[in-house]
């Protein structure tokens, strides 16, 4: 693609064609090209041309931009800036994903399904496609988990106990939910149910994975307050953690059969959009302990 065709190719109707062109423009493009280019990202909907345009912008500014600071940068960076940089990151990369491999994924299963007739059903294609699927729907979560935090008021205690029976109804008589009831507080109420739900679909796997018949507290809830932030903690009588906990964290790593291995790495992503931090330890008398904490 030439200079010209990339200016051109920002007012193109295909979104694919507009997000490639301002991702060309960050190396074809000139200093005199911004102004096109702001004017591109003002009327621009879809959200990864929208973050490629800005990428774009910040390049070519910085290249016109005589370079005063030197020295470790980085290292002047604040944590919770970098966190934000990072969960941008993350929201453009999925973003851009989802977009470009929502349709074909349609097309293979429409395909799939009029080539393979009968067949479709018990085929290994639809049970390879329902595991790309699954990827698919735990990337859309992991965009969500990186997204501005709306706060509003609600009951944390009462969204805790909704939680266990949604996600975890057969463990209700094995979870104990200790905590002050009702606990009003401010938050997003959708990144906290990410960040729970996940510990506790975790901590109750973990349990049924022992084998043997869990007891009235194999899994026990905790939250509360301190002066800056709010916590969560999730305590099970579980099978322990297998290797480093970091890796856990790490995307697609799973140690159970069709499972995405997204839970924690999304659990996390939630936590830092509200500025905060998530860890996963083995607990004292085995088991694991999962401790989210977020600021106020
Ligand atoms: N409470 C726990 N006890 C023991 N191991 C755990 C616990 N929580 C997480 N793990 C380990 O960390 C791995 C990654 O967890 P994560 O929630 O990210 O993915 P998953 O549960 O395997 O899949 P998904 O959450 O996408 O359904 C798990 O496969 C498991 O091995
Ligand atoms: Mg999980």
């Amino acid at each position: 693609m030439t200079r010209d065709e990339a200016l051109d190719g920002l007012s193109a109707t295909s979104a694919h064609s507009r997000g490639q062109a301002a991702r060309a423009l960050a190396n074809l493009g000139k200093a005199g090209d911004l102004a096109r280019i702001r004017k591109a990202l003002k009327t621009e909907t879809v959200a990864y041309v929208h973050y490629a345009l800005q990428d774009t912008i910040k390049r070519l500014t910085r290249r016109v931009e005589p370079q005063v600071a030197n020295g470790d940068e980085t290292a002047a960076v604040p944590e919770e800036v970098r966190q934000q940089i990072y969960g941008q990151a993350v929201e453009w990369v999925t973003g851009f994903l989802l977009h470009e491999i929502a349709s074909p994924i349609g097309l293979a299963r429409l395909s799939g399904k009029l080539e393979l007739g009968n067949e479709w059903e018990g085929s290994a294609t639809r049970r390879h496609l329902e595991t790309v699927h699954r990827i698919f729907d735990a990337i859309e979560m992991l965009k969500s988990a990186a997204g501005v935090a709306r706060p509003q008021e609600f009951d944390l205690a009462a969204m805790i106990d909704e939680l266990i029976e949604t996600e975890t109804p057969q463990a209700m008589p094995w979870i104990s939910a200790i905590g002050q009831k009702p606990f009003l507080i401010k938050g997003d109420p959708a990144l906290i149910r990410m960040v729970i739900g996940n510990g506790l679909r975790n901590a109750v796997e973990a349990v049924e994975a022992v084998g043997t018949e869990p007891q009235p507290h194999s899994v026990t809830i905790n939250w509360g307050e301190a002066d800056v932030d709010y916590w969560v903690s999730v305590l099970d009588r579980g099978t322990g953690i297998v290797g480093p906990t970091e890796t856990a964290f790490e995307v697609g790593n799973s140690t159970k059969k069709n499972h995405s291995g997204f839970g924690l790495a999304i659990a996390r992503q939630a936590v830092e959009t509200m500025i905060g931090v998530l860890t996963l330890e083995p607990a004292r008398d085995g088991g694991a302990v999962y401790l989210a904490r977020w600021q106020k």
